[in-house]
């Protein structure tokens, strides 16, 4: 026992480090979908494993159950309640709004605990402790409102059309100069006859501001990678917050979170072949409705359930390309249906998956692995691109960007993205409602060509009234 309770720090170190050991191995095991599932489980351990040390080393310490215990034993329920039932019930299409909730949630947690700190040990902080104090607040907050208004457009509650934020740059210069000032007060310990709390509450206010006025101007289709940012700055205040507690585990899981959410920006942003910077300064929602064929009417040739079903029953090769439509229709389990009645024809089929198709990284596997369709027939834009030539149909279902030969031309929105080359297959088939346009809002050239023709209906159903077709043949 004595042994214990003198070693009880580097015992609790080791503990921590094991499951900081258990999140990279986690992250690691989600690099695969086959894995990812497991990759899941070893992270939820290594939380559950640091979660426990933490209660143990707080009651060590002689925490009682004190009003404080209540509160955090209801805050941990009913944040567990909640985060459970949400990612049960959540639609597959309202993932990216869910994990934006989450984020505000991350950040503004970080953000109360650098409050609490700075209010109830500040005055006496050493001058790096009070910088990272200072950049949780700051970070915690931007990420407060950010993420709640990224939710509130992807949820429709907020316009997703990039709002003009009146005096914008006014504003901003305001708020940058308030919050060097009011670092400042909290690092020199001149509070100008005030208490702590007035530097604390105005640099907590104007990061708050800079959330919404940075967020409310990007175009709700932008949203994605807008999350993708709040979430690395949600990891960042996390570990800023363990700094401040001085806690191991939070460093290392706020890190790991921030570079992760990092690199996925950066690679969300090359695959549209953007740079950050373009996306966080509101360009690309806000380019209207810009033609790709320069304006020029596309002559586009409607065909029936039946043609469709014929073409693809005696077809060789059918590459199937899905796409945002699908993951709305939530037509996975018809399309899976599709793909055994036509293998069981001899007919071979293959998924071309564009790494930003839908509206979150991995969204067109993760809905195909939902309806059991194997991990093998989903073939990545590189190495499907050179298969299209050999394919007798290629049916489009729901994707539209991703599939535009506009993105080869200089002068478009989407120039210099790549597409999958769905064009040089033998037939094409595009399955959507109408004339609706993509996420980049213009038209898509591969309508209009001679060999593609136009299934018109929500997805769901025009893959059914095709499966029908071919059990009728
Ligand atoms: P989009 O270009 O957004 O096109 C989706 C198409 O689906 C629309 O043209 C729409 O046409 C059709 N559609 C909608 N509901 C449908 C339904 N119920 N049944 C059938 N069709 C339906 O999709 P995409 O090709 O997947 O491209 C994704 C775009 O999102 C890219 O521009 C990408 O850069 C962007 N983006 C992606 C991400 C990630 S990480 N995936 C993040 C940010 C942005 P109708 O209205 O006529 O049906």
């Amino acid at each position: 026992m004595e042994f214990f309770n003198t070693n009880l720090p580097t015992i609790a170190w080791f503990i921590y480090l094991f499951s900081a050991f258990l999140f990279i191995q986690g992250l690691r095991l989600m690099n695969s979908p086959r894995t990812a599932r497991k990759g899941n489980f070893v992270s939820i351990a290594g939380m559950s494993i640091a979660f426990a040390l933490a209660l143990f080393e707080s009651s060590y310490k002689g925490f009682e159950l004190t009003s404080a215990a209540i509160v955090l034993i209801a805050g941990i329920a009913i944040g567990a309640a909640f985060g459970f039932v949400t990612a049960k019930k959540v639609k597959m299409t309202a993932m990216p709004q869910l994990v934006s909730i989450f984020n505000t949630v991350g950040g503004g947690a970080a953000a109360l605990v650098a409050i609490n700190d700075a209010l109830n040990g500040g005055a006496h902080q050493e001058v790096y402790v009070f910088i990272t104090i200072i950049l949780g607040i700051i970070i915690g907050s931007v990420t407060f409102t950010g993420s709640l208004i990224a939710a509130g457009k992807l949820q429709g509650i907020v316009s997703g059309s990039p709002i003009k934020v009146p005096l914008k740059k006014l504003i901003d210069l305001i708020c940058i100069a308030g919050i060097i000032f009011c670092s400042y007060m909290l690092i020199s310990g001149n509070y100008f006859g005030y208490g702590i709390e007035m530097p604390v509450i105005l640099l907590t206010a104007l990061s708050l501001i800079m959330g919404i006025t940075f967020v409310l101007p990007i175009g709700g289709a932008d949203m994605p990678v807008v999350i993708s940012i709040l979430n690395a700055c949600t990891g960042t205040a996390v570990a800023m917050a363990g700094f401040v507690i001085n806690n191991l585990i939070m460093i290392v899981a706020g890190a790991l979170v921030g570079a992760a959410g990092g690199i996925l920006s950066k690679l969300m942003a090359e695959a549209m072949n953007r740079s950050l910077f373009n996306i966080l300064a509101g360009g690309f929602g806000d380019t209207g409705e810009v033609s790709a064929d320069g304006g020029a009417a596309l002559n586009l040739v409607e065909t029936s359930a039946d043609d469709v079903a014929v073409q693809m029953a005696y077809a060789a090769r059918v590459i199937i390309v899905p796409g945002y439509g699908l993951a709305v229709a939530g037509a996975q389990h018809e399309i899976a249906d599709l793909t055994k009645i036509l293998e069981g024809k001899g007919v071979e089929v293959i998924f071309a998956i564009h790494p930003v198709a839908g509206r979150m990284p991995g969204h067109m596997n993760v809905l195909l692995a939902e309806a059991n369709v194997s991990y093998e027939k989903l073939i990545p834009l590189e190495d499907v691109n050179p298969m299209f030539s050999t394919a007798d149909v290629a049916l489009v279902v729901g994707a539209n960007d991703v599939t535009n030969p506009a993105a080869r031309r200089q002068g478009t929105p989407i120039s210099g993205m790549p597409i999958l080359d769905v064009d040089a297959a033998k037939n094409v088939v595009v399955v959507k409602r109408g004339r609706g346009k993509g996420y980049a809002g213009i038209e898509n050239e591969l309508y209009g060509l001679p060999h593609t023709k136009m299934l018109y209906g929500d997805a769901k159903k025009a893959v059914a009234s095709i499966i029908s077709a071919i059990k009728e043949l």
